[in-house]
């Protein structure tokens, strides 16, 4: 892919799963690489895996619901690196006692509704109001957002905070395409399919699986390196003239024109 060697890439959200996936990506086609995290131990973790095949990473926690610290991550990425190119929102609060109570309309407690929203959705918005000035004087960049099937599919009746936050993410990615296209900064997002991560290995929610494959025209459960091909190459010079466009990644559960 043309242009990553040297670019300054934050990662937000990006210490195992799709995040990671995209960050080792990254690593391999020479950017250089901060991986923010709640989980720091995690997040050094992928970190080292980048270092060690000969790339450039650094690991920072942080915590997408805390503006301060989303402010602290991006000033250690200039303090390190002297600027930012680009910006990948990738975390999302899985734990179970937030997705896994997230059950329907009538039975999901409005906290729920809040701590998704705040995660989900308000520390995109967090992360991409911090790094869009720096992109617009850098005189462009890229930014991508994970956003999910969930947000385009007829859904499986379940989740209804997770699907709400990862919809408004769309509108969040046209948002930043449409006002700061002309100042050269892009903002793309991926809708990710069923993909195998350690937190969907620790869920073990065979059903789920089995849902998927049975449903979706394609041979297997999607990977983290799978997403991370595309976030990369989003990122790249490759990408010059797409913005504001969402793709699902999904080996075709969403077919959409
Ligand atoms: N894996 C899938 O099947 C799938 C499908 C669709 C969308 N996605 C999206 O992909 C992204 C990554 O999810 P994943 O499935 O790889 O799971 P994951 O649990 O491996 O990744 C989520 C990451 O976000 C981090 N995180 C959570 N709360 C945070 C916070 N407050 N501040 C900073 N970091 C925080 C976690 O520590 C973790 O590193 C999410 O946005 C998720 O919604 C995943």
């Amino acid at each position: 892919m043309r242009g990553l060697k040297g670019k300054r890439i934050v990662l937000a959200g990006a210490a195992t799963g799709v995040g990671a996936g995209a960050a080792v990506r990254l690593g391999e086609e020479g950017a250089a690489v901060v991986i923010g995290d709640l989980n720091l131990a995690g997040a050094e973790a992928t970190a080292a895996e980048i270092r060690s095949g000969g790339g450039t990473a650094v690991a920072y926690e942080f915590d997408l619901a805390d503006e301060a610290s989303v402010v602290e991550l991006v000033q250690h990425v200039v303090d390190e690196f002297g600027g930012i190119d680009g910006l990948v929102n990738a975390g999302a609060d899985l734990s179970p006692r937030t997705i896994g109570v997230d059950k329907n309309l009538l039975e999901t407690d409005m906290a729920v509704w809040q701590r998704t929203l705040d995660v989900n959705l308000l520390g995109y918005v967090r992360m991409s109001k911090a790094v869009v000035p720096l992109l617009i004087e850098a005189g462009g960049g890229s930014i991508v957002n994970v956003s999910s099937g969930a947000a385009v599919s007829r859904g499986d009746g379940k989740r209804p905070a997770y699907a709400a936050s990862k919809s408004a993410i769309l509108a969040l990615t046209r948002h930043v395409a449409t006002n700061w296209g002309r100042d050269g900064v892009r903002c793309n997002g991926v809708m990710p399919g069923f993909v195998m991560g350690p937190t969907q290995v620790q869920q073990n929610d065979t059903e789920l699986q089995d849902m998927f494959l049975a449903q979706v025209p394609t041979t297997r459960l999607g990977r983290p390196s799978d997403l991370g091909a595309v976030i990369a190459l989003l990122l790249s010079d490759d990408a010059e003239w797409i913005n504001g466009q969402v793709w699902a990644i999904d080996g075709g559960a969403n077919m959409r024109f």
